[in-house]
């Protein structure tokens, strides 16, 4: 294949590659043997690409080296930017292979202005000319184009080795071959030296290759009366009488003086046959050559020249030429013909084509200004246009048309007011619309009255026909130029310039889509963002930076700006993706790298603002926020942001004193554990890696150990580190887990990379290590056979690697497996043994008692009633993060310390600390709000969150991303509007939740009247929250004193959680509780108590079978009541029972199933004095909110809204967040917030329902028509803020559900309701375990699939299968679905018909949740699935 060798040369010839792409989603032909170059060949090049329509030359002339490569398919986009820079491209070392289809006309555009044009035809001849052209390009140091077919399916080139290649181009020039002759004129001259050139380098590629290389051959008898030259694909070589044929190789220098040799005098005809179809003008272009070499003889009248097209064909027969000789003309422009012409294709295959993810903007654009739109360089301008219509140079040039007629039509209508003829409806017409001229509704309206009276004029004055002619200019138009590199050429080049120096009032939307990982290996002047600084500097222009997948509002907020600004605007905006097939997430991760990292900074330059005395630059990224503005304010913003531009952000957030205080701490550590150790005791360094603690707390307890036996012990994880400083060491022991599937753990990581790139080089590094290795890993975690290898792999792979390296294995590798009876410990106690043993100190007797672990617990005890040292860590700003024991704390205060997972490995390798911020969650008993509470809530997230706010499961408002300094206001903003976070996590009762049920008013002001006093009831008393985070301010007036009655000073072993439910809805998951109540309602509708249930809990470890989900168990009767003592009591029993020294162990449910349900109820019964009635009956039917609109019996009206896994925020099309800021501003009633993450907009009265209808239909939030499944749905938070998280949940389910939704459709179940939940890891926040389909996250990407859990969270699921990945869940659902369609019985749900179906045994208990999980039958584990690719 010509494509591979050319693209062969290319590459190991060139200092530079620049490949030219197709139009998206097409690849380059080229870039398959480039890449395949990259890893293979030790030949490396810097290698560009240009995307489609890009500017590939501006490329070549900035990465201009001794030789560069340029290849592309010919097309009139890929070489018109070529053109523009071809007078500057043609004296530098380049050489440009153009692939070509069939029609020459592109490719020889260049011909005249390159010095070089040669043509190949075969494989081999693709090959030799490459070689050819680049030792050309690099000698002469000028450009040399080689056009060569793509479609070549004759043999193969022979290719020359690559170690000969530079070589050959590095050598000196063979002698010159002096092909001048007589006297020349300056241009024969000229043209005799390019020859000379070419003749020389000819000389030397055929001495190197061993095969003749020819600019024409010539082929016939030595008297011909036909000579036929050819210039295209078909390489013509017939024995025909009188006709000789020259196939003409070199296009450029045209050998002129040889064309006499080749064309005797015997030749009477000449037939010039070009494969170029379309030729812009009447001559072609070689036989304008052959015209001009053979003037003389044709001014004679000896010799007629014909031209002709050579059409396409496999072959040409005799037959052919003889019909193309048949063929007369008498007029020498009529071109003949020869073969078939193919047709020209037509101009709407050539429409710009719009990747999907880019409309992302112009939906927005569509949707903000509607018909005022004007795009000027709109794709379907071009039918009507032609290519021209997306290049920014048409599209200003239209822009100031439209702007120049518009000033013409006021300045008309102006004189048409001074003229005293005109009728009195025109003139207050006229002057209506000089007066709304700049509004978009009106001037459109005013201007079509005015065209329509002009129309029914009889009579039509001058200035009167000159209006209706100017009628365009009449609406008051929004007018926007898109740049993107695939949409138009590249804005950033010229176009820009020329659009900011024009003054016109005209708005740039250029997107960047170069994704933030990639930033580093693309050219650096596709970085778009830097044009906000020129464009800043330029002065009048007003610039925003914005990026949709970021700030949604932000990019409103910019863009409604960038129209109102009289001048020119320009809006960056990033939306970075490699390919139509990167999915959502991934521009999401990607954004938020680059807008986290400062890469992508969001903000506002509006220098209108300056005028008036403001400030000019507003910043509008979230984690840079206040430092950056700060630093603005003290410094001259606009140099300082040019001169610090990309590292800006991270340099100031980056917390210096960081290092220095890791530094002295470090330093003083070391001194002081010299001074403890012994001194002649043998040194041991304990080196870990560990993701979730458990190797972290093994190696520390070994560190202790080996102190107690006089060693001398250093501590520190794998990545601290490096080779060189380890091949010091002399014995070292590893503890390493394993994460995600045979990965080493997140701080071992860059020693791994290390170590493997030591052991590829093959050198042994260590000359004195002696190693022991303990691996900790669950050989269940990736169950499936062919996942085998994954089962400790770090610690395998490192035990062998430190041996290839040179490392001597002073005891064998210990293996902790989580499966072994005693989890890890069981491999551990054979290994510690044997490492004592070669350090000499097994003998050692160890009297001392070894320190006890510090435990949550001691954390507790030690707190002073929750204080810690919070206050103090609040006030040291040189980290952002707090203590380590304190994060335990602040728990218990609704706060919990993530930092931000997406850029933890960036932030590690900028060698700065993880970006900690802070979630915080609100107690809310019930989940009711006031509007004003929801207005502080939406505020509090702008002001101190990341801009966006979660309904949780939980039924409360959840923040992310509040940095440190923002804790203390935030907690007080919510205690402001009498809310507060107290004991919204922790080991207490956590927020009570109860149904929203929205029909039953009466009732449901009762359990929610309930719900409130049980959580008041139970609330810790400490005064350390009001003392931390309101300045001892009390809350509601309460007086809290500092002890702790109810929970004493441990609190208790793990949390507890209490709901209410109200049947038949079980909207809450009663079962999945602690503790639930079930609202019995007597036959007057009155509440008349509760069905007690105790033990439910969903928190899971993955493998560890002590560790399982259990539902509630049914235990008696109370009333109202009573009922909040009961909850007191089954809490005491809790807080006296449960266990305190596993808290994988300590949940409620393990105390009730190791004390027995009877004797549990006793114990409560006990501490109530009295025993509880019998449970009554009831029934619950479903478990999904009921959407829509419903009214109370009270009259009051309330809509349930879907909120997609409770995120308010605003996208496209949905705008939660302002929809219900403006709702809540007007609304009268409250709002409840469902377990299922889901809003109520309650108590609407009838005077009220219109406007909160029109509200909702104005937002987009009055949506429901979305699938059964999707309505259903629901996932945890997961990344990139929960610390916990394996797997992602929030960010990824619904596009799962995308999937999953056609399977459903497409059987017919659109409607039908499956409960299908979601987590990132096993804790089961989004209650998975009682979905009908759950999955729950093991690693990126994967999860335990589990099925059969009731429909109403009355039935647990079970494992089905222990890894799926996306195309074995939709393998496994599709053909389960379509059965389920056609089997299930009436009113059957999915979960019962999984079971009834053989695919899943019931779990009856929560002890036997392993029991046959796996599946049953044929669809037990272990049988493979066929994955759909
Ligand atoms: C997300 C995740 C992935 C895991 N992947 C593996 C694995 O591929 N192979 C294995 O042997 N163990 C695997 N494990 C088990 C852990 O290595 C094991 O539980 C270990 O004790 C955890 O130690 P750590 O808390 O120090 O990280 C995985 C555990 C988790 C949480
Ligand atoms: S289920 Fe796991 S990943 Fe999801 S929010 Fe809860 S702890 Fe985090």
């Amino acid at each position: 294949m010509s494509i591979a060798a050319v693209a062969r040369i290319a590459y190991l010839t060139a200092d530079a590659v620049v490949d030219s792409l197709p139009l998206p989603p097409k690849q380059s032909p080229f870039a398959e043997t480039y890449t395949y170059l990259q890893k293979e060949s030790s030949h490396h090049p810097r290698t560009f690409s240009t995307p489609f329509g890009g500017d590939a030359g501006a490329t070549i002339i900035r990465n201009a080296t001794s030789l560069t490569s340029f290849s592309a398919v010919a097309s009139a986009q890929s070489l018109t930017r070529i053109l523009l820079h071809i007078g500057e491209i043609s004296n530098l070392p380049v050489v440009l292979h153009l692939a070509v289809q069939h029609n020459l006309a592109d490719v020889l555009l260049l011909r005249s202005s390159v010095p070089f044009f040669l043509l190949s035809r075969t494989a081999q001849e693709a090959h030799d000319h490459a070689l050819l052209a680049a030792r050309l390009a690099r000698v002469e140091k000028k450009a040399v184009v080689h056009a060569f077919y793509l479609d070549d399916s004759g043999p193969s080139a022979r290719e020359l080795q690559e170690e000969r290649i530079q070589p050959f181009l590095l050598q000196e020039p063979g002698s010159s071959v002096d092909s001048r002759n007589g006297h020349l004129t300056e241009q024969a001259l000229q043209n005799s030296l390019l020859h000379q050139s070419y003749a020389t380098a000819t000389l030397d590629t055929e001495t190197l290759l061993q095969r003749p290389l020819q600019p024409f051959q010539s082929h016939g008898p030595s008297d011909p009366h036909t000579s036929i030259f050819v210039l295209g694909h078909n390489k013509i070589v017939l024995d025909l009488d009188g006709i000789s044929f020259v196939n003409v190789n070199l296009a450029n220098p045209f050998p002129s003086d040889q064309i006499s040799m080749v064309v005797p005098p015997s030749v009477k005809r000449v037939i010039v046959l070009e494969q170029v179809y379309g030729w812009h003008s009447k001559w072609t272009p070689l036989y304008l050559d052959i015209l001009t070499a053979l003037q003389e003889r044709t001014s004679t009248g000896d010799l007629t020249i014909h031209s002709a097209v050579l059409g396409v064909s496999d072959r040409f027969e005799a037959a052919d030429i003889l019909k193309l000789l048949g063929q007369r003309s008498e007029s020498p422009t009529v071109r003949l013909q020869l073969g078939v012409v193919p047709e020209e294709s037509s101009p709407s295959t050539w429409l710009p084509h719009i990747p999907k993810h880019e409309a992302a903007y112009t939906k927005i654009l569509a949707h903000l200004f509607q018909d005022q739109l004007d795009i000027a360089n709109s794709p379907e301008l071009v039918e009507s246009q032609g290519q021209i219509a997306t290049t920014p140079e048409f599209a200003l040039g239209r822009v100031r048309g439209q702007i120049d007629s518009r000033t013409e039509l006021i300045k008309t209508i102006q004189e048409l007011l001074l003229d005293g003829n005109i009728s009195d409806d025109l003139h207050a017409l006229s002057s209506k619309w000089i007066l709304a001229k700049d509004d978009p509704v009106k001037s459109r309206a005013l201007g079509k009255a005015i065209v329509d009276r002009l129309a029914a004029s009889s009579t039509c004055s001058h200035t009167e026909k000159q209006i209706v002619s100017l009628q365009d200019g009449f609406p008051s138009r929004s007018r926007w130029i898109v740049g993107s590199d695939t949409w138009s050429y590249d804005l950033g080049a010229s176009g820009l310039h020329h659009a900011i120096a024009s003054g016109l009032d005209v708005n740039i939307l250029i997107l960047d889509t170069l994704p933030y990982s990639s930033r580093n290996s693309a050219d650096p002047h596709r970085r778009k963002h830097d044009v906000g600084l020129y464009a800043m500097n330029h002065g009048d222009v007003f610039v925003a930076s914005v990026a949709v997948f970021s700030s949604y509002s932000q990019v409103l907020q910019a863009i409604v700006e960038a129209d109102k600004f009289k001048g020119p605007s320009i809006v960056l905006a990033y939306l970075p993706y490699q390919s139509e097939n990167t999915s959502a997430l991934d521009i999401l991760k990607e954004t938020k790298l680059a807008v986290d990292s400062g890469y992508w900074p969001l903000y506002r330059w509006d220098p209108s603002k300056e005028k008036e005395g403001k400030e000019p630059f507003s910043l509008d990224s979230d984690a840079v926020k206040n430092d950056l503005k700060q630093f603005l304010d003290r410094q001259n913003h606009l140099s300082q942001l040019s001169r610090s531009k990309p590292q800006m952000a991270a340099e100031l957030v980056s917390s210096l004193g960081e290092t220095v205080k890791e530094a002295r701490k470090k330093k003083a550590q070391d001194a002081y554990s010299s001074l403890l150790n012994t001194l002649d005791a043998p040194p041991l360094l304990i080196l870990y890696a560990s993701d979730g603690g458990a190797a972290e707390k093994k190696a520390k307890r070994l560190s202790n150990r080996a102190k107690a036996r006089g060693l001398s012990v250093t501590l520190a994880t794998l990545d601290s580190y490096s080779l060189e400083t380890l091949s010091q060491e002399e014995y070292v022991v590893f503890v390493t887990s394993t994460a995600g599937q045979g990965e080493p753990p997140q701080n071992g990581r860059n020693f791994f990379k290390s170590l493997n790139a030591a052991v590829a080089k093959g050198e042994p590094v260590f000359s004195k290590l002696r190693f022991s290795v303990f691996a900790m890993g669950d050989s269940h975690y990736w169950p499936r056979p062919e996942d085998a290898h994954y089962y400790n792999k770090p610690g395998r792979d490192l035990d062998a690697r430190l041996e290839k390296l040179g490392g001597e294995r002073v005891s064998p590798l210990g293996l902790g497996d989580d499966q072994d009876a005693d989890g890890s410990e069981t491999g551990y106690k054979v290994w510690e043994p044997a490492v004592w043993k070669v350090l000499k100190v097994d003998s050692v007797e160890v009297t001392e008692a070894e320190p006890e672990p510090i435990t949550n617990e001691h954390i507790k005890a030690a707190s002073g009633f929750l204080r810690g040292t919070i206050s103090e860590g609040l006030q040291d700003f040189s980290t952002g993060a707090l203590a380590t024991s304190d994060t335990q704390l602040t728990k218990f205060h609704g706060i919990y310390q993530q930092d931000d997972r997406d850029i933890r490995e960036e932030r590690e390798a900028q060698g700065v600390e993880p970006a900690y911020s802070f979630m915080i969650r609100v107690r809310m008993p019930g989940g009711v709000c006031k509007p004003f509470q929801w207005l502080q809530m939406d505020q509090i997230a702008d002001e101190h969150g990341s801009g966006t706010f979660k309904i949780t499961t939980r039924q409360t408002f959840q923040f992310h991303g509040v940095i440190k300094k923002h804790l203390k206001p935030a907690i007080q903003d919510i205690n402001r509007v009498l809310l507060d976070t107290l004991a919204a996590c922790g080991d207490v009762n956590r927020n009570v939740i109860c149904s929203a049920i929205p029909s039953l008013s009466k009732l449901h002001q009762q359990v929610y009247d309930f719900s409130k006093a049980a959580s008041e009831h139970l609330i810790p008393s400490t005064t350390a929250y009001h003392e931390i985070w309101l300045d001892k301010k009390l809350v509601a007036g309460e007086a809290l004193k500092d002890f702790e009655p109810l929970y004493g000073e441990f609190y208790l072993p793990r949390k507890f959680k209490i709901a209410v439910a109200v049947p038949p809805t079980n909207d809450v998951d009663v079962f999945a509780n602690d503790l639930g109540f079930i609202a019995i309602v007597g036959e007057d509708g009155e509440l008349q108590g509760f069905n007690v249930t105790i033990g439910g809990g969903m928190g899971v470890t993955h493998g560890n079978k002590k560790t399982y989900p259990r539902l509630g168990s049914l235990i008696g009767f109370c009333t109202p009541e009573q009922g909040k003592f009961v909850a007191e009591k089954v809490m005491l029993v809790q807080r006296d029972n449960g266990n305190r020294t596993d808290r994988k162990n300590a949940r409620l449910k393990y105390t009730i199933d190791r004390m027995g349900l009877d004797n549990y109820k006793a114990e409560v019964e006990k501490l109530l004095g009295y025993s509880l009635a019998p449970a009554r009956p009831y029934t619950f039917n479903r478990n999904v909110d009921d959407f829509g609109w419903h009214t109370g019996q009270d009259g009051k009206h309330h809509f349930m809204m879907f909120v997609e896994n409770g995120r308010v925020q605003d996208e496209p099309g949905k705008e939660f967040k302002s929809g219900l800021r403006e709702i809540a501003k007007v609304h009268k009633g409250s709002f409840r917030l469902t377990a299922n993450q889901h809003l109520m907009v309650s108590d609407v009265l009838d005077g009220d329902l219109d406007l909160i209808k029109g509200l909702l239909k104005k937002y987009g939030l009055d949506e429901l028509g979305f699938s059964g499944l999707r309505l259903s749905s629901s996932a945890c938070v997961a990344f990139p803020t929960c610390g916990l998280a394996m797997a992602e949940s929030e960010r990824y389910l619904p596009l799962l559900i995308d999937k999953i939704e056609k399977i459903c459709e497409e059987n017919g179940l659109r409607n039908d309701a499956i409960v299908m939940r979601m987590t990132g890891c096993p804790n089961g926040c989004a209650r998975p375990y009682v979905a009908e389909i759950a999955f729950v996250g093991k690693a990126p990407g994967n999860y335990a699939m589990l099925l059969g859990g009731g429909y109403y969270g009355q039935r647990l699921n079970k494992i089905y299968r222990e890894s799926v990945t996306e195309p074995e869940i939709l393998a496994i659902l599709s053909p389960m679905i379509k059965r389920y369609a056609l089997e299930r019985e009436n009113g059957e749900r999915f979960g019962d018909w999984t079971i009834r179906a053989g695919y899943i045994a019931p779990t009856t208990e929560g002890r036997l949740w392993y029991e046959n999980s796996g599946g049953q039958g044929v669809h037990r584990e272990g049988v493979p699935i066929s994955v759909a690719t």
